[in-house]
């Protein structure tokens, strides 16, 4: 420990306007601000998703005004990552703080239903109001684009936030103009007050110190290098920027003291001289772009500098991460830097100074090239003090390139940035040139050899494919878990091929003209940068026109769009959730040390290193476990089958699984410790992780399961020729990737010990039910002791259906061994391990039809990848053998489908489990079929589509039959769907544009895909209760779990439009009725919310309620005041039933009309989706996306259109970006959000258009609704279907004919890899067919 001063002073701050001070000796220095605002000050407003500052959630806006210039800095920050000494003198404003300011903005998002679940809300609110704010007023809905790229959501697929976002712009669609404008809209828009921040004391940062961390903030050169100087004898020293590298920064944890760099004076800034830019040590990344920028509308080369900056990270880090910083990063850990490659082909030169000089000072600064920077050892303890960019010349080219997982928000594969200058005389003669490539190794490379090359033979049609070559040969590839040597070389060659083009174009033009900014300004990623915000969205709201709202009083219907209860306090943040239950003084926070071997057995788990580190309380493991270490996670079901805690001498099951908890009184501490837990393994093994692997090692799953119809039989001597006269065979394979749940809240439980032995649990499930009996079995207590509870979820997705259970399981035995309350909440990587995702599918298919498309027969196999337990897998293998027929016809059919056990975790479905992997096997089929008869895609799907009379398929579970073929749900809307669908989107139209696009140019292509869904939905019987208050209020119980898909607005209007038009002909007004939090004391044994069945049946057991309610009351309706308001009509009637005693709690119940407890009804929709690729980076964007979707009579279609609007961007992640990779070992390699990429609001369509279908009355579902959760999924298919047909138009330029499919997700990297592009290929005669 070195020898540092006291800690003295205070850490002062505001927080929403409330001064915050704390004495230096009570701040933990090495705690993130947003862990201190919700920890310490109890400030839940700011929600924390991941903790790695990869999805925005927890964004808060700082301000603050300089005390000597007055200057008033502004900007977003990510809490989570951002240090809290580094607030001192800040205003810290979160989306709660804003409403003040931004009333209207907070309006609409409440209005347009902008929050579903919730949880990533707040922080998008603080980014709305800062990208709104920050264009002055003037924001049109052009400069949006690219906007927003550092907030992530999972539930909305963004259409509504940005419809908030673009009603804003000067040039807002008349339909997001609001017609009755609130008083917070008498501000125009975007001119919403930017207060003057207030003043904080100008003291200077306090020392701040906790055991093992000090943190200096000194405010010049001298103080620094004096600080320096103390402190270098004794300890490690860590020179910090703003801090934003802390979550790589392993090393950082054992660090001793900081030096945070950012007071100090000399470091600030960027000045701009004559001749150079010099930016500061301490300069941002949006500092830069905003000085290049003002640079850009003198000189071109600037704006392609600003484009690529632009894409790092996203703008919450650009407008704190450092370029120093940055810079540093590639030097000390072989970071994949944007600015490095960037800066390097630039030229540009660092200025720094060696700390460990025996007096540094500014005067002693050392001015070097960047790349003699970057390679040198030495010094140990550089200092920059500034980059300089020396300015271009006019003639100077430069150009970057950059390929990601995502386009926004995602650290690049690869990079380049290549620069040159021709000789202004002579035709193709280059005078200089740097080709630096990135991201591919340690370091950023300079191709010297290909630079030579240029410089000696000149720039010509001829040498292009050559310098190509030579620069691929030249630069060597890194290794990389997730990318192939040859996909990062060919993004190499692209970058190369589009810059020597553009140079060939530029130089024939330079000769005669001077380019334009415009002309120069384009970053390579042109397909990322899509209109986005051109995406609309129809809703019908079906709303009975003769409804008198004056009479009602803000009487709450179905059907009526109504918004969410619970919006205001969603947009504020002041919602809560799991992890926002208060905790007592007592409390202890759990932390996991998992798994580091797939299948070993555990010896011994050594906490003594743990347990000596401050405030760590115990740490609990299998031993603490009294029910044989092994819980039941559904008892109701299959086996034992997920361990809570790998057992002592027992044998792991995944890598990730929970060996023990280590119980600390902050979750930070208890997650330090966890670090240091040694965990000793003994007999490890090589595990099966691919289902050849399990079908080699025989692991096959208990249950198999067929579908079958009509009979295969009389087809089987066509399956093995190669077809007939009459009939011809497709064959072919499906591969389906996983895909993870990536809820935004996380996995959270806190457990309360109580009297008599009793527990109380807090938990985010969807299942409480399992919770409940697994927590008593746990505990062995019975299930009246156990009452848990919850208020709504931060999204679920299925994986909190019992993934949440052994994360409750673990609270209750911590809580019940501390005797105190328990919080515990996996890592977003741990819990991405632990909790397991869609499930991995292979199938084979043979398919004979005839020459119209008709198809006569199939034959197909599957093959489902469980994980360690097929549990809940088997329900995926199970509705692909019930499913796969879609929304065709399918006359005589078999498939069989078989499950195999792995060692990966536990398959846990994922929204739409089993249907997703069938649209997408069905429709492959029929694109092949399509294919193979150069027939329109659309009219094979027509000549098949199921009809009124068609019968689905049976289905066998081991031989078995276990559900008989049934009619289809009429009318079945297929065709006309269909019909709807090929109109809105002009299918002609598209296929004749998509062809000719395609014939016109070589590296960019279009594709089209279109499919029809049917996806058959439960209706379980359900029970609800209402509760009336003698003031009149009302509250409802059910069984149902809120997660942000409208389930609380859909039963209070159903409780209001019953109870009240029963009664006197006239909805209550919601404002009465509330739905309750759930808890197992008041609805014991509730079903699990899945399946996206549990709106429509609680609605029906809420009407039985709200209809025997009204029986009961009915007596007591004073008919004299019929003219009455509807409220206080009813408060009359429940004072009148009060006082005669009536019981004013009610049961309601309901039961499919069948009887059964079940029954299945049929959804339909079906969409459109066009896509063009980038043939040379594999990058892509859906330039359309059209969905119609049968939701019967909607009960809410604020709340349904967002609904399917959500799946189908979730579905998009699926086909497109959410690659899920195991490695041999069995480790996920996509644990987090560095490596796990939904997509973001840039990527939604650019023509995005979700429809419910008019007039499409279901009789048998709840007021003629049907449901919306899941089957909108199943519609994004279409958009791997357009990007497959994409592909093979490349493929053909490239001389590969045939049909050709791909695994999902239908990465950069697979869509590149794919195209067949050789660098010969790579021509100038090639791209004069048009790029
Ligand atoms: C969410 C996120 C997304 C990102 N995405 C991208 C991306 O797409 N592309 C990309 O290129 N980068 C990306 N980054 C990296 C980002 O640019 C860097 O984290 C940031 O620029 C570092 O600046 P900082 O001030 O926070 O540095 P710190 O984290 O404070 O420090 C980083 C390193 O630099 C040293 N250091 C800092 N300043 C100086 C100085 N003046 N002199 C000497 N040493 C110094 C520190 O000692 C430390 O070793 C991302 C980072 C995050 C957190
Ligand atoms: S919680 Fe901070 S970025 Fe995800
Ligand atoms: S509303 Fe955005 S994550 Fe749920």
């Amino acid at each position: 420990m070195p020898a540092c001063m006291e800690a003295a002073g205070a850490l002062a701050f505001t927080l929403d306007g409330q001064k915050v001070v704390v004495k230096a000796a009570d701040v933990d220095p090495s705690l993130p601000l947003a862990s201190f605002l919700r920890s310490h000050l109890g400030c839940h407003n700011v929600k924390v998703a991941c903790g790695e500052g990869g999805c925005g959630a927890c964004t808060v806006l700082l301000e603050r005004q300089d005390p000597s210039t007055k200057a008033i800095e502004r900007h977003t920050a990510l809490s989570c990552i951002k240090p809290l000494p580094s607030v001192h003198g800040w205003n810290v404003t979160t989306a709660k703080g804003l409403k003040d300011r931004s009333g209207a903005l907070h309006k609409r998002m409440e209005t347009l239903n902008a929050a579903q679940c919730g949880y990533c809300t707040p922080g998008f609110v603080v980014s709305l109001y800062d990208t709104l704010t920050s264009a002055g007023g003037d924001l049109t809905t052009d400069r949006l684009k690219g906007e927003l790229d550092g907030n992530l959501c999972r539930c909305t697929g963004y259409r509504s936030i940005l419809d908030v976002c673009k009603s804003f712009c000067t040039d807002a669609p008349a339909h997001l103009r609001p017609t009755t404008p609130d008083i917070e809209d008498a501000i125009p828009p975007c001119k919403w007050p930017t207060p003057v921040p207030q003043p904080l004391p100008s003291t200077p940062p306090p020392l701040l110190k906790n055991a093992s961390l000090t943190w200096h903030t000194p405010s010049s050169l001298a103080e620094l290098h004096s600080i320096f100087r103390s402190l270098r004898q004794d300890g490690k020293v860590r020179l910090v920027g703003h801090n934003t590298s802390v979550c790589w920064q392993e090393k950082a944890k054992e660090e001793e003291c900081v030096i945070s760099l950012e007071r100090v004076e000399e470091l600030a800034g960027i000045h701009v001289t004559e001749r150079a830019i010099r930016v500061g040590g301490q300069a941002t990344i949006s500092e830069l772009i905003s000085v290049i920028d003002k640079e850009a509308t003198k000189t071109a080369t600037y704006a392609a500098l600003s484009a690529h900056l632009r894409h790092t990270g996203s703008k919450q880090l650009r407008n704190e991460g450092t370029v120093a910083g940055n810079l540093m990063l590639v030097k000390t850990m072989a970071f994949p830097s944007d600015i490095a490659p960037l800066l390097l082909a630039w030229g540009c030169r660092i200025e720094y100074i060696d700390l460990d000089a025996p007096t540094p000072s500014a005067a002693q600064t050392q001015m070097v090239d960047l790349e003699a920077f970057l390679v040198a050892d030495a010094p140990k303890m550089a200092l920059i003090v500034a980059i300089v960019l020396d300015k271009q010349n006019e003639g100077a080219f430069f150009r970057s390139y950059r390929t990601a997982m995502r386009k926004h928000y995602a650290h690049a594969t690869a990079n380049a940035a290549f620069w040159c200058e021709f000789s202004p005389s002579s035709s193709g003669v280059v005078s200089a040139v740097r080709l630096v490539a990135g991201a591919v190794s340690d370091r950023p490379q300079r191709a010297r050899q290909t630079e030579a090359f240029l410089l000696e033979q000149g720039l010509t049609n001829k040498t292009v494919t050559r310098a190509i070559e030579m620069l691929t040969e030249e630069v060597t590839i890194g290794a990389s878990s997730h990318d192939s040597e040859s996909y990062r070389k060919s993004l190499l060659a692209g970058y190369l091929y589009r810059f020597l083009l553009e140079c060939i174009n530029r130089h024939d033009n330079t000769r005669t003209s001077t380019p334009s900014p415009s002309s120069t300004s384009t970053h390579s990623t042109t397909t990322a940068d899509t209109g986005h915000l051109n995406g609309t969205t129809h809703t019908d709201t079906d709303t009975d026109p003769d409804t008198d709202i004056d009479r009602e009083g803000g009487g709450a219907r179905i059907w009526q769009p109504l918004a969410k209860p619970d919006n205001e306090r969603l947009v504020t943040g002041d919602a809560k959730y799991t992890g926002d239950v208060a905790m007592d003084k007592r409390a202890l926070y759990g932390a996991y040390v998992t798994s580091e071997h797939a299948k070993a057995t555990l010896l011994r788990v050594d906490g003594s290193e743990a347990m000596r580190v401050d405030g760590v309380v115990d740490i609990v493991t299998s031993e603490d476990f009294t029910l044989n270490r092994m819980i039941n996670t559904v008892t109701a079901w299959d086996t034992n089958l997920l361990e809570s805690v790998v057992p002592i001498g027992g044998q792991s099951r995944f890598v990730g699984q929970p060996v023990a908890l280590v119980l600390a009184a902050t979750e930070d501490t208890a997650r330090k410790a966890a670090h240091v837990v040694k965990v000793e393994w003994a007999d490890i093994q090589t595990p099966v992780v691919t289902i050849a692997q399990a079908m080699a090692a025989k692991r096959e799953y208990k249950k198999m399961f067929e579908g079958r119809k009509g009979d295969i039989a009389p087809f089987e001597a066509v399956f093995s020729s190669r077809g007939t006269a009459d009939l011809q065979v497709v064959k072919g394979k499906v591969d389906c990737g996983s895909q993870l749940h990536f809820y935004l809240e996380p996995q959270v439980a806190v457990a309360c010990p109580d009297e008599d032995g009793r527990m109380t649990v807090h938990t985010a499930t969807q299942g409480p039910q399992y919770v409940h009996e697994n927590v008593a079995l746990a505990l062995g207590l019975p299930q009246h002791k156990v009452d848990v509870r919850l208020r709504r979820l931060g999204g679920g997705f299925g994986g909190k259906s019992t993934g949440s259970v052994p994360v409750a399981i673990m609270a209750a035995v911590a809580a019940r061994k501390a005797g105190r309350p328990v919080h515990v909440s996996p890592t977003r990587h741990q819990d991405a391990a632990m909790t397991g995702g869609r499930e991995e599918i292979e199938l084979d298919y043979e398919a004979a039809f005839d020459r119209s498309g008709r198809i006569h027969a199939i034959r197909a196999s599957v093959h489902v990848n469980c994980g360690c337990a097929g549990n809940l897998a088997y329900m995926c293998g199970k509705y692909i053998a019930e499913f796969l027929e879609q929304a065709y016809e399918l006359q005589n059919f078999y498939l069989l489908s078989k499950l195999w056990i792995t060692d990966l975790p536990m398959r846990m479905p994922v929204r739409a489990p089993g249907g997703l992997p069938a649209a997408l096997a069905i429709e492959t089929i029929l694109d092949h079929i399509a294919s193979s008869l150069s027939l329109d895609q659309a009219d094979v799907r027509r000549a098949n589509h199921l009809t009124e009379t068609s019968l689905t398929s049976a289905m066998y579970v081991n031989g078995e039959m276990a559900a008989a073929p049934r009619q289809l749900t009429v009318p079945v809307q297929i065709a006309r769907i269909h019909d709807e669908v090929c109109a809105s989107s002009e299918w002609g139209r598209r296929v004749a544009e998509v062809a000719a696009f395609n014939k016109a140019h070589r590296w960019r292509k279009r594709g089209l895909g279109l499919m029809g869904l049917r996806f058959p939905r439960p209706l379980f019987a359900s029970n609800a209760v209402i509760n009336v208050h003698v003031d009149g209020t009302v509250l409802l119980h059910h069984e149902g779990v809120e997660m942000g898909q409208g389930l609380h607005v859909k039963v209070i209007q159903v409780a209001c439009d019953t109870l009240g038009t029963r009664l006197f002909g006239y909805p209550l007004p919601a404002s009465l009725v509330r739905s309750a939090d759930f808890a197992t004391e008041f609805m014991p044994n509730p079903w699990l919310t899945a399946a996206s069945s549990t709106s429509e049946r609680m609605c029906f057991a809420m009407q039985d309620a709200a209809n025997r309610m009204a029986e009961k009351l009915m007596p007591f309706v004073n008919q004299e005041s019929a003219d009455g308001q509807v409220a206080e009509r009813w408060k009359e009637v429940i004072l009148a039933a009060n006082g005669a005693k009536v019981n004013l709690q009610q049961q309601g119940e309901w039961r499919p009309s069948s009887g059964n407890v079940i029954d299945f009804y049929d959804t339909y929709g079906g969409t459109v989706a066009e896509v063009e690729i980038d043939v040379l980076t594999g990058e892509h964007s859906v330039r359309a996306f059209h969905m119609s979707y049968d939701c019967g009579k909607s009960i809410n279609p604020l709340v349904d259109i967002g609904q399917a609007e959500g799946a189908a961007i979730m579905g998009q992640g699926f086909c497109t970006s959410e690659q899920v990779t195991w490695d041999a070992t069995g480790r996920l390699i996509n644990d987090g959000t560095w490596m796990y990429k939904p997509p973001l609001a840039p990527d939604m369509p650019t023509d995005f258009r979700v429809h419910l279908l008019d007039n499409s009355a279901f009789p048998g579902g709840f007021a003629s609704s049907k449901a919306t959760g899941e089957p909108p999924l199943l519609g994004s298919v279409s958009i791997f279907l357009a990007i497959q047909q994409a592909i093979r138009s490349a493929r053909s330029d490239a001389g590969e004919e045939g049909f050709f499919t791909l695994s999902t997700p239908a990465t950069c990297a697979k869509i590149q890899q794919s195209c067949g592009t050789k660098i010969e290929d790579m021509t100038v005669e090639a791209a004069k067919r048009g790029e």
